[in-house]
């Protein structure tokens, strides 16, 4: 297995380049399923996430050319609405082909997903809305079988108990192709929503009110082909940010949507960083100290949870007492505290919340990576550190992050991967 080794103590300087968004790209290629037609979808990570997803695609009998960042799909010949039980434990967001192959198919028989495992991750919300357009739903330990209704499958009304992305999104692609109309009441109002809504809607559906509380649906005969292209990921913008926060430099990152990283951008204001915004870049520099904050990680527009490992790196180097509260996965400081503290960080955990007292410093250590993001915590904790850090099960930081180690290096990092 890889590890990354860092020597860190260099501050970072230059210009880094954000791909396409890990958590649109696997929302939108189960999508495809929906498409009479060829896509052509550009901007696609070149992560292992993706790679799995498209082999779960082929393996169903989908055509797909990849040309760099650029992926061509052709689900004309696919019959499957089951697919390969082992590929999709490999991934977590392999959930969706339960939504795309419903709509699709009118039934499907998913094993049950694997992946980041930081907290449990139920799915019953994403169930709910299964059954409120009709299906039957068969559900073991191992996997999710969806047959049509004795009443057949139809829009319906859902109002989410729980802000869920995954179940949003699910719901999004079942009823997409129903007749009638779909309701998703407290839907997710994630970047991600919006960017399958905008694939969709430019194959052909009729999907309104994407990024607000309530997104409805009104069913399509069918889709068509075409081209799009996947907006950047505002969560590798942010772990960038957070590097240079930690790590001190400056830094301009580009491929980006500005009003996305917000949320993130006002916390490293508030912590010191100096951050400009251009049209579609974000130049971010950290000379002085960085000063303590208070972050809640929310639902979007809130402060993703999905940077709360990040900003703790950046929390265990800052003045001062800071209070970090997760609202969203509650065990998730778990996948990467220990490490940190092996680092030289002060982190008390109370329940939701982390108390983080910054330190001068962080020292190298070995560390292992439990998750994608506690994974990325890590590498931004190495570079900032004094001394050698190795970062092992890196795997996990494939999975979402494009050519980390080469993005890195270029912007003056002293990183290398080491099978
Ligand atoms: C997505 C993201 C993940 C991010 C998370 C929260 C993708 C592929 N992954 O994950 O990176 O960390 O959003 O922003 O987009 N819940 C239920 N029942 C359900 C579904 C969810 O109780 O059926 C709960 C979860 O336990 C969690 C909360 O709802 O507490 C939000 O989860 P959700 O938004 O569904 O996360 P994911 O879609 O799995």
């Amino acid at each position: 297995m890889a590890r990354y080794e860092i020597n860190g103590g260099k501050s970072l300087q230059g210009t880094v380049t954000v791909s396409g968004a890990k958590n649109a790209a696997v929302a939108i290629l189960p999508a495809v399923l929906l498409v009479s037609g060829k896509c052509h979808i550009e901007n696609v990570p070149n992560i292992s996430d993706v790679h799995i997803l498209l082999d779960i695609l082929r393996e169903m009998g989908a055509e797909i050319s990849l040309e760099g960042s650029s992926v061509t799909v052709d689900c004309s010949h696919v019959r499957s609405s089951r697919p390969d039980a082992n590929l999709v434990r490999k991934m977590r967001a392999s959930y969706y082909l339960m939504g795309a192959l419903l709509g699709r198919c009118g039934k499907a028989h998913v094993a049950l997903p694997g992946g980041c495992n930081f907290a449990s991750r139920p799915i019953d919300q994403h169930i709910k809305g299964f059954i409120a357009l009709g299906a039957d739903v068969d559900e073991s330990d191992d996997y999710v079988a969806l047959e049509p209704g004795e009443n057949g499958l139809q829009g319906g009304r859902v109002s989410l108990d729980v802000v869920s992305v995954g179940a949003t999104v699910n719901i999004m692609l079942a009823a997409t192709l129903l007749p009638g109309q779909t309701v998703i009441e407290n839907a997710a109002k994630e970047p991600h929503i919006v960017d399958l809504a905008n694939f969709l809607n430019t194959m052909g559906a009729r999907i309104s009110g994407a990024g607000t509380d309530t997104v409805k649906i009104r069913g399509v005969k069918e889709l068509h082909g075409g081209s799009y292209a996947i907006i950047p990921d505002q969560i590798e913008a942010g772990t960038y940010m957070a590097a240079v926060a930690a790590a001190g430099g400056n830094v301009l990152v580009q491929n980006v949507i500005p009003k996305h990283m917000e949320c993130i951008t006002s916390k490293l204001q508030e912590m010191g960083a100096k951050v400009t915004n251009y049209d579609d870049a974000i130049r971010i520099q950290r000379a002085g100290k960085l000063r303590c904050t208070t972050v809640k990680t929310r639902p979007y527009p809130g402060f993703p949870t999905d940077m709360q490992a990040q900003i703790c790196v950046c929390m265990s180097l800052a003045s001062g007492v800071s209070r970090l509260t997760e609202s969203v996965y509650e065990t998730r400081f778990f996948g990467y505290c220990t490490e940190l503290q092996s680092m030289g960080a002060d982190i008390l955990i109370t329940g939701k919340t982390a108390i983080v007292t910054g330190r001068e410093k962080l020292t190298g250590a070995v560390v292992s990576a439990h998750d994608l993001r506690a994974g990325a915590a890590l590498v931004i904790a190495g570079l900032a550190a004094e001394g050698t850090t190795i970062v092992e099960n890196t795997h996990f930081i494939e999975r979402g992050y494009e050519s980390i180690v080469e993005k890195l290096s270029a912007l003056g990092a002293d990183i290398r991967r080491i099978e």
